[in-house]
């Protein structure tokens, strides 16, 4: 396919696979876009009238469920929000007969959260309209990686070259496997670190290392990930003071980065597990912007999968 050609785009976000750099790149200007739509005293613009959107989350979440009904109601969609937990699931009822039953009620665009991983792309074949993977397991998270590479070219510019150090559980995020792919889409390196115990036996488009040292050398950016304690499987951590002392990230360490070298994690956070809770409230921080990024970049992934591109 021509590279340089108008994008269309994929009528899905379940990961990266089906997207290409002009694609994405083309996303985050809508991004931008989106950015001076929240900035308006009035934040409302008519992109989805008579849409409706549903948000169907079968683990919890603060950031990525509340931004995405944000998104969808700035640009004028009717938002429906389902929980599993006080759902008809809690009687036996399968993702697949649940997600059939709300398209029966008209949804236009699912935005999806599983404890399982994979369902998403299950999703996309039993129904007829376009699904967003807000996270599924251990497999993807798209939406964070768009948020994170939209906060990293706001304070770095191009990502062209530059190395972003990925720090913690790696082996149980999604945050991080949605990262390793879009990232270096966009030209950056990748190297991600952590205990071995939390590392996988591979991650395409990075780097891995359990040195520390190595791997915040040099780096033009630093992410802290989340232990995932509800993923493990008992023994894969040390002790906590024993992760902290090995990888915690502390002022003191985080001089092996570049000077002014941001700091990201995508959130929620174990306050001084990760990062030293004074870093985390620092000038160096990114992790509120993130959060309020997160906004314009879904409002953005909405208007591309229900509406498209127009020129
Ligand atoms: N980063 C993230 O996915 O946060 P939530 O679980 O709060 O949505």
């Amino acid at each position: 396919m021509n590279e340089t050609a108008t994008p269309s785009f994929p009528k899905h976000l379940l990961d990266f696979q089906d997207w290409r750099r002009t694609q994405v790149e083309s996303l985050l200007e809508t991004a931008q876009m989106m950015q001076e739509v929240l900035a308006r005293p009035v934040k409302k613009v008519p992109a989805l009238t008579g849409f409706t959107v549903a948000t169907v989350f079968f683990e919890p979440s603060t950031r990525t469920r509340i931004s995405f009904e944000l998104a969808a109601r700035r640009m004028s969609a009717d938002v429906v929000s389902f929980s599993g937990a006080v759902s008809s699931t809690t009687k036996g009822e399968t993702y697949r007969d649940t997600l059939r039953t709300l398209e029966q009620m008209g949804i236009d665009a699912y935005i999806l959260r599983t404890d399982a991983a994979g369902v998403p792309h299950q999703a996309h074949r039993w129904l007829h309209k376009p699904v967003i993977n807000a996270g599924d397991g251990w497999r993807a998270h798209p939406t964070q990686a768009l948020l994170d590479a939209f906060t990293l070219r706001e304070k770095l510019g191009d990502l062209e070259g530059k190395k972003i150090a990925i720090v913690g559980d790696i082996l149980h995020s999604r945050v991080a496997r949605s990262n390793a792919e879009l990232l270096p889409m966009l030209g950056a390196k990748v190297v991600a670190c952590g205990p071995a115990t939390l590392l996988p036996g591979s991650l395409p488009g990075t780097t891995l290392t359990t040195n520390l040292k190595e791997a915040l050398a040099e780096a033009d950016a630093v992410m802290a990930l989340r232990l995932q304690k509800e993923r493990m499987d008992k023994g894969l951590l040390p002790s906590l003071p024993e992760y902290i002392a090995g990888y915690q990230i502390t002022e003191e360490r985080l001089r092996w980065a570049r000077p002014q070298a941001p700091l990201l994690h995508p959130g929620p956070m174990n306050r001084d597990v990760e990062l030293e809770g004074t870093l985390a409230d620092s000038p160096r921080s990114l992790v509120e912007r993130q959060v309020a990024n997160g906004q314009a970049v879904r409002m953005a992934v909405l208007y591309h999968v229900l509406v498209g591109k127009k020129s």
